[in-house]
């Protein structure tokens, strides 16, 4: 692991800059500030919560099995190592 003491912030576009504490998946930093995403699994294989990374880098918790592609995470199972933004159902516009 590596430094994940530290906390981060993370941008999430169209919608606000929150700060991660460091205990939290990226996921549960998203849902503490009511902002809509959408997941299933929580464990990294059904690519519910696949979002995309804009800037920054992550660090997955459990090795992710759902496909992603190289611009893209898994909130659900990774935690922010700097600063980051990511968009959220990128796919899906409403
Ligand atoms: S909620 Fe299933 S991969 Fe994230």
């Amino acid at each position: 692991m590596s430094k994940n003491n530290d906390s981060f912030m993370v941008t999430i576009k169209d919608h606000k800059t929150v700060q991660h504490p460091p205990q939290n998946t990226l996921l549960e930093t998203i849902e503490q500030h009511n902002i809509g995403i959408q997941y299933h699994c929580r464990e990294g294989y059904c690519g519910a919560c696949r979002s995309k990374l804009i800037s920054g880098e992550i660090e997955y918790t459990t090795d992710p099995l759902a496909f992603i592609d190289d611009d893209e995470v898994l909130p659900c199972c990774c935690i922010p190592i700097s600063n980051i933004e990511i968009e959220l159902d990128y796919t899906n516009p409403s």
